[in-house]
């Protein structure tokens, strides 16, 4: 799905990335995790990438297999110097801002990475694997 930079699309990204999810045997846990990892991307395209301004557009990709959910949040913004330090713990080019975005989305999902270029944009990729024996459960079932 595509949607511009407005701040409330950062609950309407959760929203819907949540009820997709839904489709696979993640527990309700899981569930609030991959929310708040999606929102702490959306927000950074939304207040990093763009600046806060309205105009850009937000993509956010999803790919569903039995074992895992894929997401990737991508914007066109003004992209990320140093990813390295990006990831650091509390490390924010904002000093109003905690440095924590990256810690959470590690924490919560399997897998992270971030491809940005200055200038170019930013894209983070987040895996979250369905828990073992709810996938080998639901196989059996078929
Ligand atoms: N989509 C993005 N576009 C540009 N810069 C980003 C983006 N996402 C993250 N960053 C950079 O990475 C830093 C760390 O992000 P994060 O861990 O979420 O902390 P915070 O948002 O509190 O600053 C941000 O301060 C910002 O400089
Ligand atoms: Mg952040």
């Amino acid at each position: 799905m595509e949607f511009p930079s407005l701040p409330e699309n950062v609950a309407f990204a959760r929203v819907a990335v949540a009820s997709f999810a839904s489709q696979l045997d993640f527990t309700i846990h899981d569930i609030e995790e991959i929310k708040v990892a999606v929102s702490e991307a959306v927000a950074n395209a939304i207040v990093h990438g763009y600046g806060n301004s309205r105009g850009g557009l937000i993509r956010v990709c999803l790919k569903l297999t039995d074992e895992a959910l894929e997401i990737q949040v991508e914007d066109h913004g003004k992209g990320i110097e140093d990813v390295k330090k990006a990831l650091e713990p509390t490390y924010s080019t904002d000093p109003e801002r905690m440095g924590l975005g990256f810690v959470f989305m590690q924490a919560f999902m399997d897998y992270l990475h971030v491809d940005s270029a200055p200038g170019k944009g930013t894209r983070v990729t987040m895996v979250k694997n369905v828990p073992r024996g709810a996938a080998a459960a639901a196989s059996e079932k078929h």
